[in-house]
């Protein structure tokens, strides 16, 4: 499987990270010289915090799927009939308002850990009556409950949670996983997006 930008594969170098890194000691002169207060920081830290907190523990930071993937992802959902989703660590949960507009007999929920993307979301859905977003670890959602499990994390957790969805996901439900596979065990189908990251839809059914 291609390993996105970004990510190492058989240790090879890193591209858009490099030149990040190589603004770091300049930022850190510049803030320096302008000599800000200290609650700046204490303000930036904790803002950081609120939106990427689920870095520290999962290693899955915030980055958001686009619109052309979730309009790819409603492609695959059932066509007919009832059926329940959820999108594993949701952000602010923009991708199940894309799924809910698109499919109006699935209901779809979001779990998230980050406070702030979470408090966004909650304020976005709280009228809606197919979409709900719900503060949380998603480690303690049972899968059992979902016809289609997303999710868009990183490398690190994905052969954990492969073990969990084996253990809990129905006999038929589909999982998804945006970019990243689970070692040694390829998907049923992987879509390839036309966009500009050829972002992969990796479908297993269970
Ligand atoms: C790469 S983002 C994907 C956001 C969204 N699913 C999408 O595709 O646009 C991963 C999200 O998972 C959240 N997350 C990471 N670990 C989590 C956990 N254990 N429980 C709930 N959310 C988690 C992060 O805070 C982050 O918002």
């Amino acid at each position: 499987m291609d390993v996105p930008k970004g990510f190492v594969k058989n240790g090879d170098a890193i591209d858009w990270w490099l030149p990040i890194q190589a603004l770091f000691v300049p930022s850190i002169i510049l803030a320096w010289r302008l000599d800000f207060p200290p609650s700046l920081y204490l303000a930036a830290f904790v803002l950081l915090w609120l939106v990427f907190r689920s870095n520290l523990r999962d290693r899955v930071p915030f980055y958001l799927t686009n619109r052309g993937t979730w309009l790819a992802v409603s492609e695959i959902l059932p066509r007919h009939g009832a059926f329940k989703f959820v999108d594993l660590g949701c952000g602010w949960g923009g991708g199940l308002a894309v799924l809910a507009k698109q499919c109006k007999s699935g209901e779809f929920l979001g779990v998230e850990s980050a406070p702030l993307p979470f408090l966004l979301g909650w304020l976005s859905f709280r009228r809606d009556a197919n979409c709900r977003i719900r503060f949380g670890d998603f480690w303690n959602e049972d899968l059992g409950c979902y016809d289609v499990v997303y999710a868009f994390l990183s490398p690190a957790p994905m052969p954990r949670l492969w073990r969990k969805a084996r253990n809990e996901m129905k006999p038929g439900s589909l999982f998804i996983s945006n970019t990243f596979g689970v070692p040694d065990l390829p998907p049923n189908e992987t879509l390839t997006l036309q966009d500009v990251r050829a972002a992969k839809l990796l479908v297993w059914r269970m």
